[in-house]
């Protein structure tokens, strides 16, 4: 299972998106994190942000996107912040990502095989990468002071802000409490900006700090660089040498044959590649590691299949290439929107599983994207459900659907269609909300009929359940009238642990 060891870890993300309409609310505070070997599933219905807050996590939001808040924390780097530069070095490479429909994300008119050698020469210089990997950690950590600073002001700002507007609130106050508040106020700003100072000037020395061990870390990157190009080249110097040497040998003992000899010649023409290719990944090589992720990807004739071009595939076959792709630059994140919406069952059912495998082959850290709860079941560790752009509720997939708290959460168990019957059960009544007006309190209120008066006033909190379960609803709250989960649900989970006794 899934270490304790964070690999990803979104805060308080909050996006809007201008419309001709009003500013739409997509994402509305969510924060989760992704251990290192799990999946994570988030779930819910069509709209409730679950593509935006994926689209975040690789930088490939819509112009009109507003980060309102929050930040994604990547080994220490906040990728809301990190340059263009730097981010083009992580997506893709760092973080793979898959979409629903496989056809966008390749090109018609090239074939298979050129776009997945494509994806891997991109990086092929690897002195250059060898390089970037030596200081890396280094170059993380000094840029990433000015961004922890920028995140630490902006929450003590916060909660600045949270004081006044509290202040400002209160109703029926004496001109005494009045004034009272006044001087907090007053007070709060000032040890704010104090704050603000000593955290600047504080970081600003680490900052000065880590420069000086990155700048060492630089140069001895450089020399460590310069010492195996020097090694790999005098090898390969020593054993063309050597090779040579054999070859005009042969002639003497008068037993050579052009058998001999041209098993010489290929060796150092063998040799010669060899020494290319650890410099630099060449396209015979590319070709040879793209036909390896086809064959583990599972396309049969791999050689045959690398001429073609997307449109004499099918959709299942597609959705492998991608994940080929996806591949070649070893990521450690893959994150997969709904990649199986497009396809049928049957096919489904396969790239399930193919993710499943390479995933735990490769110790991926995943984040699966969907909005069906069947489709969880078969990979989840955890599972996160979304409604309106909240986490409403969050657990292990044990917990999820064994023991679910929310109303929503019951309603999308209620609508998994039976694995038996494969009719749906009962569809969630209602619509998602308008996100341009997004209901106050629950916003799951209006569509649930175990809403209480306090969902339509209040936001509930996070009610936690146990260590790892956390759900918002005014349900768990300790003067809630206590309710049972619908019938369907618990006849469910009653038969399904009868099951599995
Ligand atoms: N570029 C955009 N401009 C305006 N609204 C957007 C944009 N992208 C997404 N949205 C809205 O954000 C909300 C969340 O969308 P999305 O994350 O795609 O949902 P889903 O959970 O189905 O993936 C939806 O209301 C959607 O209409
Ligand atoms: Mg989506």
């Amino acid at each position: 299972m899934a270490s304790q060891d964070k690999v990803l870890s979104v805060n308080n993300l909050v996006i809007n998106f201008k419309t001709d309409n009003g500013i739409l609310k997509a994402v509305r505070d969510i924060s989760f994190d992704l251990y290192r070997g799990e999946t994570l599933c988030i779930v819910g219905e069509s709209g409730s942000g679950k593509s935006v807050t994926s689209k975040a996590i690789m930088g490939i939001l819509a112009n009109n996107a507003i980060i309102e808040n929050g930040n994604i924390m990547y080994r220490g780097e906040n990728l809301l912040e990190v340059s263009e530069d730097e981010f083009y070095k992580i997506r893709g490479h760092k973080i793979g990502m898959i979409f629903q429909d496989p056809l966008s994300s390749l090109n018609p008119i090239v074939r298979i095989g050129k776009q997945i050698t494509e994806a891997m020469l991109i990086n092929s210089d690897k002195l250059k990468l060898m390089y970037h990997d030596l200081i890396s950690d280094d170059l993380i950590r000094y840029k990433n002071t000015l961004s922890k600073m920028n995140i630490e002001i902006a929450a003590e700002k916060r909660k600045l802000d949270e004081f006044i507007a509290e202040t400002a609130a209160k109703e029926n106050v004496s001109s005494e409490e009045r004034a009272a508040d006044k001087k907090a106020v007053k007070e709060k700003k000032l040890a704010f900006k104090e704050f603000e100072k000593n955290t600047r000037e504080e970081y600003e020395k680490k900052a000065k700090e880590l420069k000086a061990v990155l700048t060492q870390t630089e140069k001895k990157a450089k020399q460590q660089v310069k010492e195996y190009k020097e090694k790999v080249t005098a090898e390969h110097k020593a054993r063309l040498a050597e090779l040579k040497a054999s070859l005009a040998g042969l002639g003497k003992n008068g037993s050579a044959d052009d058998g001999d000899r041209e098993k010489i010649l290929k060796q150092i023409e063998e040799e010669k590649l060899e020494f290319t290719n650890k410099l630099k990944l060449t396209k015979a090589e590319a070709k040879k590691r793209a036909l390896n992720i086809m064959r583990e990807v599972g396309i049969p004739e791999p050689e045959r299949r690398f001429r073609q071009y997307p449109f004499e595939f099918s959709g299942g076959m597609r959705q492998r290439i991608v994940i080929a792709i996806a591949l070649t630059a070893s990521p450690e994140i893959l994150i997969c929107d709904e990649p199986t919406t497009a396809l049928d069952v049957t096919i489904q059912a396969q790239i399930l599983e193919l993710i499943n495998r390479i995933k735990a082959e490769r110790n991926l850290s995943c984040i699966f994207i969907t909005h069906d709860l069947g489709v969880v079941a078969n990979m989840a560790d955890r599972v996160a459900v979304m409604y309106a752009g909240k986490i409403v509720e969050y657990g292990t997939a044990e917990e999820i659907f064994y023991d679910p708290k929310h109303p929503y959460t019951w309603a999308l168990l209620s609508s998994i269609p039976d694995v038996d019957s494969k009719e749906k059960l009962e569809a969630i009544p209602g619509t998602p909300p308008n996100m341009i007006y997004p209901p106050k309190g629950d916003a799951f209120a209006a569509r649930s009929r175990y809403a209480m008066n306090i969902d339509y006033r209040e936001e509930p909190p996070m009610f936690k359940v146990s260590d790892t379960h956390y759900a918002a609803t005014w349900l768990l709250d300790p003067h809630a009238p206590k309710v049972e989960m619908p019938r369907i649900v618990s006849e469910r989970i009653r038969i399904s642990l009868e099951e599995d006794a």
